[in-house]
């Protein structure tokens, strides 16, 4: 039986993955990619779960190692994980505008991170090896060369009528 708590992570998917992973504490990477591949980031609920039955690790451990590397994201991601290269040859191109441009039409305000709805969630990278495509977006595998801010409000609105 799955048992839900009360923000609805499922204990029973968690013991599966903790089982996964040997239930080794020196596997908690590995869960928590795996946490994250359910939820699409990690749930302060699943990490406390995993930093309590995990043996040798806490909470306070977990969150240590969830916030220190990048790959982890403590905030829901969207449907659409939109990646904006800001690496030099983006910067140079004109990256800033095009992110500026999401933000506005995703009506983000400053430090947010994902889009009311759910639907979309905003990053910044470094160099994503396709320089000579700059300025660069990725929205989840898709790569979008040679942005500029009309041309990702095109793409923006495209994806936004897909969904209604
Ligand atoms: S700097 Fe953006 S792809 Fe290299």
């Amino acid at each position: 039986m799955t048992v839900e708590n009360p923000h609805g992570i499922a204990t029973e998917k968690l013991d599966h993955i903790i089982t996964e992973c040997g239930g080794k504490k020196s596997n908690l990477i590995a869960m928590l990619q795996k946490v994250q591949e359910v939820y699409r980031y990690l749930p302060e609920d699943a990490m406390i779960y995993i930093g309590t039955k995990v043996e040798g690790l806490s909470p306070a451990t977990v969150f240590g190692v969830a916030t220190f590397y990048a790959q982890f994201s403590l905030e829901p991601k969207g449907k659409f994980e939109i990646k904006v290269c800001d690496g030099t040859a983006c910067h140079v191109r004109g990256s800033m505008p095009v992110l500026n441009a999401i933000r506005a039409k995703l009506n983000l305000q400053a430090g947010q991170l994902t889009s009311e709805n759910g639907l979309f969630s905003l990053e910044t990278v470094s160099c994503l090896g396709a320089c000579g495509l700059a300025p660069v977006v990725v929205i989840n595998d898709k790569v979008y060369p040679q942005m500029t801010s009309d041309a990702i409000t095109i793409v923006l609105d495209t994806l936004m009528k897909e969904e209604n």
